[in-house]
């Protein structure tokens, strides 16, 4: 038996500005996955992570929702909680980068940075907002490029003709928060001097810490030579003061990762077995390994080593980096209908599918990784259901049914079933090593192997002769056993299963050095069916509420520069009277109606639109509206919209519908 291992295992704390979406799941997942296989063998293996509270983008979506930032990261908090529990992500603390734990270690680990000589004070020029007063990320400054003057660009590059610059650099700029053209103001900040630990790092980035393609990444920027942080940020900020100063906060991307040593320090308090410096003092034999998405490299395999090295506590193992998630190989957006929060996935499908087709996509290398749906649904009807589930489900009935549910006292094929323990070593390498697709295609072949011995042994033949009884208990307990096995190895990937399948099996939480020793002469319960087929209802009914959702969703930090049109970008738009004729709920879609409209000359049109949560459908046949005649048809699930009727509101029942005075008819233009 392998001795036990003590690891710290953290997944990247999500913004507490928005509800989790599919793609905050692939890391968490991929954690997941990974410590409950260290758990079931044995290891003392903790998983720590929280909300990353802090940040410009908190604060100003905070206002534009009219509520405290406090109030915002407490309720998103919960719903990234509660979210994350119901795809069975097992945190052993779940906590906030805005805590007591968190504000005195950030100030600890900043002052022995200062007693180093490793900080730097000075003063730098940065655009302000002149009306909103205050300094402006990068983010929200937009410009024309300074290469090709191409037209609201960011501060950084140039979408058009890729070129690279400083926000200063762009021609007539604009803040994206107010529209008002930002000025050069000179503020002091602090800087953290990186480069004092260029030595270390350039040996600490080769010592097998990284992934391959990290280390090489991680090269391009050691050539570039390694420049000083900014650590500072001015008021308004939503953060924590620098002590000893009133108006300037600590950069979020400072006290993020210092959340990760606050959220064990939470737990510390929980457990109070648990030795705080076993985990993070400069000794510590507890292995720490953090897993991130590939945008945040920089700050994981470069800062955050040196900040830690720096002030005396231990540095990671091992940073494992995954790729982003894409639906149907398009980047998951808003824009594109390809946005998909964690809630509304769980309201049309079981998490465990999502879960199984991460596992059964993620490697050990940095690739994006797509749902495609039609391959969804394919691997979870052909693997878990036509495969894994179908071994016990064939098996189970007889074994109910004419052995009052008992499994045979020996093992009818030794053989077979050592190869399948056996597999264990080379499956239990691949998770460790995060390969994962390779892991279930291991277990999927023995699956296969495991029907094809059913097959072989046609119980159902051998059941209509009294004298093959016998053979019938042993070849379908050998089943059973076989389909245990592999309960075994899925286990880190389909938890709640295994919580059914241990409880029809009878037996207690299945651990992986179970798999040595078959179960016999055991009782089982009855079996109830464990996985079902996917319906390709429920994947029209997801794609639909992903629609539906892009379609109706007011985006949040939708920027607000007011720019002008012209006079005769006006014209353009054919505004028109219409006259609903037919208006009813669509099938499925919780926030739209099909409308026909009346749009005078003897055309009627289909038009879908977000406004069933504030009318009847009846109450709006025979009124006036005002529509947008000339839109572009847009293909939606349910058929496609032929314009846009005009509402004004913020959703729910504060939605009406413009229309003219008593009188207009049906096709008269506005003007
Ligand atoms: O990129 C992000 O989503 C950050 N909130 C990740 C922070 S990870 C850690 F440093 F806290
Ligand atoms: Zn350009």
């Amino acid at each position: 038996m392998p001795s036990t291992r003590k690891i710290l295992a953290t997944q990247a704390l999500p913004y507490a500005n928005g509800v989790p979406h599919l793609g905050h799941l692939v890391g968490m997942v991929q954690t997941d996955i990974w410590v409950r296989l260290q758990k079931m063998q044995g290891h003392d293996c903790l998983f720590v992570c929280g909300s990353d509270s802090h940040g410009t983008p908190i604060m100003i979506q905070a206002e534009k929702m009219g509520i405290t930032p406090q109030a915002l990261i407490e309720q998103i908090q919960r719903e990234q909680e509660r979210d994350f529990t119901d795809f069975h992500i097992e945190f052993d603390c779940y906590h906030t980068t805005h805590s007591a734990e968190n504000k005195e270690l950030v100030a600890t680990l900043f002052q022995r940075h200062v007693e180093r000589g490793n900080i730097d004070k000075r003063t730098i020029k940065q655009l302000f907002d002149p009306v909103k007063n205050m300094f402006l990320p990068d983010r929200y400054i937009k410009g024309e490029c300074p290469n090709c003057g191409a037209k609201d660009q960011y501060g950084d590059n140039c979408e058009l003709c890729g070129a690279t610059y400083l926000p200063t650099d762009l021609k007539n700029p604009y803040s994206t928060l107010s529209g008002a053209k930002p000025i050069e103001k000179e503020s002091e900040h602090y800087f953290f001097k990186l480069q004092n630990y260029e030595k270390f790092l350039k040996e600490w980035t080769r010592r097998g810490h990284l992934q391959e393609q990290v280390a090489n990444k991680l090269d391009e920027w050691f050539k570039d030579g390694l420049k000083e942080w900014d650590i500072s940020r001015d008021a308004p900020y939503f953060g924590f003061l620098i002590p000893g100063e009133k108006e300037k906060y600590f950069y979020v991307w400072l006290d993020a990762p210092v959340g990760y040593i606050a959220s064990f320090k939470k737990l510390c308090e929980q457990r109070k077995e648990l030795n705080f410096d076993d985990y993070w003092g400069p000794d510590s034999s507890a292995e720490l390994i953090h897993f991130i998405g590939k945008d945040i490299i920089y700050f994981h395999a470069l800062f955050w080593p040196a900040i830690l090295h720096g002030a005396n506590l231990r540095t990671p193992n091992e940073i494992v980096v995954n790729g982003f998630l894409t639906i149907d190989g398009q980047k998951m957006s808003k824009s594109r209908g390809t946005f998909i929060k964690a809630r509304t996935y769980l309201n049309h499908l079981p998490a465990e599918y999502l879960r199984y087709y991460f596992a059964a996509k993620l490697s050990d290398r940095i690739e994006d990784l797509d749902i495609h749906f039609d391959d969804f649904t394919n691997r979870i009807n052909a693997d878990l259901v036509g495969k894994f589930v179908n071994i016990a489900s064939r098996c189970a009935s007889f074994i109910n049914k004419h052995f009052a549910g008992k499994l045979a006292a020996q093992c009818a094929e030794p053989a077979l079933y050592q190869t399948f323990a056996q597999a264990g070593e080379e499956i239990s390498e691949k998770w460790e090593k995060m390969c994962f697709s390779q892991a279930i295609r291991h277990i999927m072949a023995l699956a296969d192997r495991a029907n094809q011995y059913i097959d072989e042994k046609k119980p159902w033949t051998m059941i209509k002769d009294p004298q093959q009884q016998a053979e019938v208990q042993a070849v379908c307990s050998m089943g059973i056993n076989l389909f245990r096995v592999l309960m075994i190895y899925l286990k880190p990937v389909l938890p709640q299963t295994a919580k059914q399948v241990e409880s029809f099996l009878n037996i207690p939480p299945l651990q992986w050095q179970d798999k040595d020793k078959p179960l016999l002469d055991h009782t089982i319960k009855e079996f109830q069916p464990l996985i079902n087929r996917i319906d390709p209802k429920h994947i029209e009914a997801l794609k639909m509420a992903m629609n539906e959702e892009t379609q109706v969703a007011t985006p949040p930090n939708k920027e607000t520069k007011k720019e002008c049109i012209s006079i005769d970008d006006f014209a353009k738009v054919d505004l028109r009277v219409a006259k609903i004729v037919e208006a009813e709920a669509v099938e499925g879609a919780d926030k739209l109606l099909r409308l026909m409209v009346d749009v005078g000359e003897e055309e009627k049109r289909q038009i879908f639109a977000g406004i069933k949560s504030a009318y009847q459908p009846e109450e709006l046949v025979g009124r006036h509206v005002v529509v947008v005649a000339n839109l572009e048809p847009r293909k939606m699930r349910f058929g496609v919209s032929e314009g846009m009727v005009l509402a004004a509101g913020n959703g729910g029942q504060e939605i009406w519908v413009i229309s003219p005075d008593p009188g207009a008819e049906a096709g008269a233009k506005v003007k």
